[in-house]
């Protein structure tokens, strides 16, 4: 049986094949649900935008003031309220597939409330897709296709603490759960703040029923312990790092390439000691000082060594999660050079005709410190691998999934190449006034919904879905990072920490 909703009305501006408003007249029309109807053309997909409660007995404010009190007593009033829904046509379904709308319904149709399957149509849902969650007021579950939400790649905005990391937990888990005849891609995470090392650790025997293990899909990789190889690092690269002058990056061009040529002639990999031992025979010593200078603080991001460790692309594999873990490190520019290198590799082994990995998706937490909009090149090291990554990758199966809480900061290219959109509460008007920018679909009542959205709850917009949805994501199986304790939780155990230490100190004297 269907569930109607209300009767087509018409109005001033409808009905059209671009606005069609209905009065509610059984069950609840909301903000955000799709409706259908019935006409000509086929059956209508729309989707309601607002409602609106009316009242004519309480149109006029100077009668409301006369009479006010008075007026519920003495009239009908209360059965006069009627509830308009405004809902804009998406779509017609056809004998010949889903259509443009392009011819309106008739005043007086019946409006339904919109049938699962012919929701889960529309959105190009599908049976076997990545479960992201529950569509608001339809008992439909966001499943979406993994080539639809990532290939073009993804960007997940939101404010501090709208349920980002929650929800990019819920996308690995399903990553990671694929089988391999679904197709399985390889995942690789850069995790800023060491929240998704949680996968990499085994389920306690207690908590075995409350979450699923990961633990043996997933590789963490301590970003403190990365060490990229001499022969890899070129001038670009080095110059990125530290500022050379024409002088010094003539001069050590040539080093690279005597050192380079000489390891190729089977002399073994080098380090940055060989380094310095070659600045010892430039001529010039004032540039060779200062080389010497250059080297020390290349050095000093302890970094590089004769060989890449570990082998990351020995981990990056179908169904699989590689966690880089960047928590312990303090200084931004190694973070960026580590992401710079990795990414720089990841994709440049899918371009190569020999495909070591598998396609892969790389994710970015704290997008907007790797790929700033408008920095220097020089402090967004990572910027233009990344970049190219956007640009270039879904040809060559290397997808982008960029997470950030400032999207204003963004850049603007990356942005513009992620053709799926996922966001989260946004409260910054300046960054909700961006994003509305940036992302095609996103209206100013869609841009308010946004602002009021609580946390877990979020609209996809884009490729991966045919019209913006607002859903709410489901719940995670995998355990929660141990950095998700309270402020409460952090207190007790500094008390508890603090009170061992005293009775540790009252029994030593
Ligand atoms: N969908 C959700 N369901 C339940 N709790 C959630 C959900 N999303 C986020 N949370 C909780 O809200 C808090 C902030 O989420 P988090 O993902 O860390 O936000 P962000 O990464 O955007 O800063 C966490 O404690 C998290 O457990
Ligand atoms: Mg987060």
């Amino acid at each position: 049986m269907r569930e109607q909703l209300g009767t087509v009305v018409s109005s001033m501006e409808g009905p059209s094949p671009s606005s069609v408003d209905f009065v509610v007249n059984e069950g609840k029309a909301h903000k955000g649900m799709f409706a259908e109807l019935e006409y000509s053309e086929g059956t209508m997909m729309l989707l309601v935008e607002d409602v609106i409660k009316t009242n004519r007995y309480f149109e006029r404010p100077d009668s409301v003031k006369v009479i006010g009190a008075e007026l519920e007593k003495n009239f009908p009033a209360a059965e006069w309220e009627f509830l308009i829904a405004k809902a804009k046509p998406l779509g017609v379904f056809t004998e010949n597939g889903i259509q443009r709308t392009t011819f309106p319904p008739s005043p007086g149709s019946k409006v339904f409330l919109a049938d699962n399957e012919r929701i889960k149509k529309f959105l190009n849902l599908q049976t076997d897709g990545l479960n992201l969650g529950r569509l608001q007021f339809h008992d439909v579950e966001l499943k979406v296709n993994l080539s639809r939400l990532l290939q073009k790649h993804l960007a997940i905005v939101a404010t501090s603490g709208a349920g980002k990391s929650y929800f990019i937990s819920v996308l690995l888990e399903e990553l990671l759960s694929r089988k391999k005849e679904q197709g399985q891609i390889g995942v690789v995470v850069i995790d800023t703040h060491g929240e998704y090392t949680c996968f990499g650790e085994p389920i306690k025997q207690s908590e075995s029923k409350t979450f699923q293990d990961f633990s043996s899909k997933t590789k963490i990789i301590d970003g403190s312990k990365i060490r990229i190889a001499c022969s890899k690092v070129h001038i670009g690269m080095i110059s990125q790092i530290v500022e050379l002058s024409p002088n010094q990056r003539r001069e050590l061009s040539k080093i690279f390439h005597k050192l380079n040529d000489e390891m190729r002639s089977g002399a073994g990999p080098f380090d940055l000691n060989a380094v310095r031992a070659e600045i010892e025979n430039v001529d010039n010593e004032k540039t060779a000082a200062s080389l010497h200078g250059v080297v020390s603080e290349l050095e000093d991001l302890n970094l590089f060594g004769k060989i890449d460790e570990p082998g990351i692309i020995d981990f990056v594999k179908p169904g699989q999660l590689l966690v880089i873990d960047l928590n312990s490190l303090t200084s931004e520019k190694k973070k960026q050079v580590i992401v710079a290198y990795l990414s720089g590799k990841l994709f440049h082994e899918r371009r190569s005709p020999s495909k070591k990995i598998p396609p892969f998706a790389l994710f970015v937490e704290e997008a907007h410190n790797f790929i700033p909009e408008g920095t220097a090149a020089e402090h967004a090291v990572a910027r233009s691998s990344l970049r190219t990554i956007a640009r270039e990758g879904r040809k060559f199966g290397a997808s982008l999934v960029v997470i950030s809480q400032r999207p204003k900061r963004l850049d603007t290219t990356t942005l513009a190449n992620c053709n799926t959109n996922i966001i989260l509460r946004v409260t910054n008007p300046y960054d909700l006034k961006h994003i509305a920018e940036s992302c095609e679909g996103i209206d100013s009542s869609t841009e308010r919904a946004i602002s009021s959205l609580r946390v877990g709850e979020a609209i996809v917009v884009g490729e991966a879905v045919g019209s913006p949805t607002f859903f709410k994501v489901r719940l995670r199986k995998s355990q929660p990072s141990r950095h998700e304790t309270t402020l409460e939780d952090s207190a007790r155990a500094f008390a508890l920490g603090e009170e061992k230490k005293d009775e540790e100190v009252n029994s030593f004297l």
